[in-house]
């Protein structure tokens, strides 16, 4: 028997590509797609579909979930903005009653991603939208919080930058190879699928294709995410700098992280440093030392690969994912197997593009 999940804020992009990951998934089906509106085929808003669903509003979602619940097992995306997911979230818990307790849900905004509505308004400038809510989310970066996240109930998945500069210097901190009082570099490139379903003005075709840019230089707000993870792998104050770029492609993101070492270390030594981290990790390639990671390979796929280098001291941490699979909708479904005791690579065995 396949597992239903349910899909809310159906319309977007990432609710899209969950859609499609779960079309082909050996233990799970879509059962359900909420909408604002509630009456829209699934299949007009994601052509790409083969799916016979009609959305539904709310209000009838957490009718069927309830009866999904009564025979057994069920999951549930939140596939919505920042500030919309935790009051949506709340209605439907709610109207579900205790049923909820044992509904597996991930959300994949950043609601429930920092520990405290505090850490919530220094990050994102505004108050929480539920501070008195149930914050209790775990956070869904497997590879590093795999034992509290096999069998959860409640799961933050991370942002797609914070994917990608967490799998870069985790392993540094969790070592203690990063110089005291460092301040990590990032530069970070992303592709337009991660300004979501909808243009905005600056991520537009015609002024975005071709060009390129660096935006949010006062601080991107997916830092906190990183000093939260930070603070627990390195006993040290650290900070953090990302500087974002558009790029002009639709899929992925490449992170450079430059990082002050602690001591003397050459990049075989380095290198082994993450490969250990990550050893028996199903998703994350770490290339011998001088290696350079290209987007197309990860493209397409759940998948993560990294170079590392060593120079005058500094260590060079090239990173590539695809922000809708291990930055989004992928990592979110790998989070959801966990919840559900599922071989985590479920429905997300594929090898990237190769050609974009
Ligand atoms: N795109 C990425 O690469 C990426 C990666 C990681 C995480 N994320 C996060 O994942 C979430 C979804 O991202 P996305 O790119 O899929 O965004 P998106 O394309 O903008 O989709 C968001 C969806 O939420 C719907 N929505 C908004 N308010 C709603 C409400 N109150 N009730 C029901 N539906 C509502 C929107 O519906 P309407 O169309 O009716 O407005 C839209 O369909 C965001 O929090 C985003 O930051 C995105």
């Amino acid at each position: 028997m396949k597992i239903p999940i349910w899909i809310v804020g159906a319309k977007g992009l990432l609710a899209g590509e969950l859609a499609r990951l779960l079309e082909d998934h050996p233990h799970y089906f879509l059962a359900g797609a909420v909408t604002r509106e509630g009456s829209e085929a699934l299949i007009h808003e994601h052509p790409f579909l083969t799916s016979a669903i009609t959305c539904v509003a709310v209000g009838q979602a957490t009718a069927e979930i309830e009866r999904d619940l009564a025979s057994g097992p069920a999951g549930l995306f939140l596939a919505l903005p920042h500030g919309e997911a935790a009051g949506v979230w709340k209605t439907m818990a709610c109207e579900l009653g205790s049923a909820a307790e044992e509904l597996a849900v991930v959300d994949l905004s950043a609601d429930f991603r920092l520990q405290s509505p505090e850490h919530y308004a220094a990050a994102y400038g505004r108050e929480h939208p539920d501070p008195a809510g149930d914050l209790g989310f775990v956070y869904g970066l497997p590879e590093l919080y795999r034992s509290e996240l096999t069998g959860a109930r409640r799961v933050a998945a991370p942002g797609c930058f914070a994917t990608a500069m967490q799998l870069a210097c985790i392993p540094a901190a969790a070592a203690g190879l990063i110089a005291p009082g460092a301040t990590l570099l990032f530069q970070g490139v992303t592709g337009s699928s991660g300004s979501g379903a909808v243009p905005g003005k600056g991520c537009h075709h015609p002024y975005r294709n071709g060009n390129f840019k660096a935006y949010s230089l006062a601080g991107h707000r997916h830092e906190a995410e990183v000093l939260q993870a930070l603070a627990a792998y390195h006993g040290q104050e650290l900070k953090v700098h990302l500087v974002p770029h558009s790029g002009p492609f639709a899929r992925g993101i490449h992170m450079t992280l430059s990082l002050p070492l602690a001591g003397d270390l050459n990049a075989e030594e380095a290198t082994s440093v993450w490969s250990e981290f990550y050893a028996g990790e199903p998703f994350i390639q770490v290339l011998p030392a001088g290696g350079s990671p290209e987007l197309r390979w990860v493209v397409g796929s759940n998948r993560v690969s990294l170079g590392v280098h060593v120079r005058d001291s500094v260590c060079t941490v090239l990173l590539v994912l695809d922000n809708t699979l291990k930055g989004g909708a992928g990592q979110a479904l790998q989070n959801m197997n966990l919840c559900h005791n599922l071989p985590e690579t479920a429905g997300l065995a594929r090898a990237g593009l190769g050609v974009l």
